[in-house]
C-alpha cells in the first residue's frame, strides 16, 4: 500500500470550510473533538455525533464561545445504531441543511488487548460493530446527502495496526484493516462517477484517552496532541484535496 502525506507546510486558509456542513463521529473527545473545533474555526457548521451528550454539549459550547457557526448535536451510540436511526439522521440533516459536505468517520473503540485464543466474543463483536458496521450504516444512509453537495469528502480513520497486523491487537487491528478496505471499495465506486472523494487517515500515536489506555506505561506528552495533527484533517475536508481519492494518509511523518 502506498502511503500519502500532507503537502509540506500545508495550513488551511482561515475560510477553508466556510458554509460547509461536516459531520464528525466521536466528536466529544480526543481527535474527533479537535477536528470538530478545527472545522468550526475554519467556517464549517459541524454536526457533532457521539454517545456522551455532556461531552458533545461541551464541544458545542466551545464552538459558540469561539464565535463559530452554530453546530448541531446528534447523540448516537454506534454500538447499537440501527438502520432506522440512520434514516432519521439523514432526514434531520436533509431538513436542516439539504446536503452534507463532509463526513469524518472517527469514533472507534479499542476493545481488548489480548491473544485471539482468549478473546471474548462479545468484545470482538462490539469492536466490529462500532468500528466497521456502524461506518457502513452511516455511509449507506448519508451518501444521498453527500451526493447533494458540490464537492463532498468522506474521511475514514485507520491505524498502523490496520496496515500491518500485530499480536494482541485483535479485533481493533482487524477492524482497521476493514476500514482501509471499506475506504478503497467506496473510493473505487466514486471514481469518475460522482463528486465525492474518499480517503483514510492514520493519525499515528496521539495523546488521547485511547492512546493512554493502550499504552499506560508511556508518558502522555511523548505524543503529539490532537491539535498538532489537524492540518491533514483540514486538507482532506477542504477543496485543496479535490481530486485526491482512494488514498491512505499518515498524519505524522516518522
Ligand atoms: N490516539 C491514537 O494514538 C490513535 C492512533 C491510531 C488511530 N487512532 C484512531 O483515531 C480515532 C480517534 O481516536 P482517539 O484517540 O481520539 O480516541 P478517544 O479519545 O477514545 O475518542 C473516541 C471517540 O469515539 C467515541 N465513541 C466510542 N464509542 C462510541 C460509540 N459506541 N458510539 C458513539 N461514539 C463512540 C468516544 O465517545 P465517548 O467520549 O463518549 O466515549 C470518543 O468521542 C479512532 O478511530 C482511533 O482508532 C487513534
Amino acid at each position: 500500500m502506498n502511503i500519502a502525506h500532507l503537502p509540506a507546510g500545508y495550513e488551511g486558509a482561515a475560510n477553508l470550510l466556510a458554509d460547509r456542513v461536516i459531520l464528525v463521529t466521536g466528536a466529544g473527545d480526543g481527535i474527533g473533538r479537535a477536528a470538530a473545533l478545527s472545522y468550526a474555526a475554519h467556517g464549517a457548521t459541524v454536526v457533532l455525533l457521539g454517545r456522551t451528550v455532556e461531552k458533545l454539549e461541551a464541544v458545542y459550547d466551545e464552538i459558540e464561545t469561539a464565535g463559530g457557526p452554530q453546530p448541531a448535536i446528534f447523540p448516537m451510540n454506534l454500538a447499537s445504531v440501527t438502520e432506522e436511526d440512520c434514516r432519521q439522521l439523514a432526514t434531520a440533516l436533509e431538513e436542516n441543511f439539504g446536503r452534507l459536505d463532509g463526513l469524518l468517520h472517527n469514533a472507534s473503540v479499542l476493545g481488548e488487548r489480548r491473544p485471539i485464543a482468549s478473546a471474548s466474543v462479545d468484545a470482538w463483536q462490539e469492536v466490529m460493530q462500532v468500528n466497521v458496521n456502524a461506518q457502513f450504516l452511516l455511509t449507506r444512509y448519508l451518501l444521498p446527502l453527500l451526493e447533494s453537495a458540490p464537492k463532498a469528502s468522506v474521511v475514514f480513520t485507520s491505524s498502523g495496526v490496520g496496515r500491518t497486523g500485530r499480536a494482541y491487537w485483535g479485533a481493533y487491528a482487524v477492524s482497521k484493516f476493514a476500514t482501509e478496505g471499506f475506504m478503497q471499495v467506496l473510493a473505487s465506486e466514486m471514481e469518475n462517477t460522482t463528486s465525492i472523494r474518499v480517503n483514510c487517515i492514520n493519525p499515528g500515536a496521539t495523546n488521547t484517552a485511547m492512546r493512554r489506555a493502550a499504552y499506560p506505561g508511556e508518558h502522555p506528552s511523548d505524543n503529539p496532541t490532537p491539535d498538532e495533527i489537524m492540518p491533514l484533517y483540514l486538507y482532506l475536508m477542504g477543496d485543496d484535496s479535490v481530486g485526491v481519492n482512494g488514498q491512505s494518509f499518515d498524519a505524522q511523518i516518522k
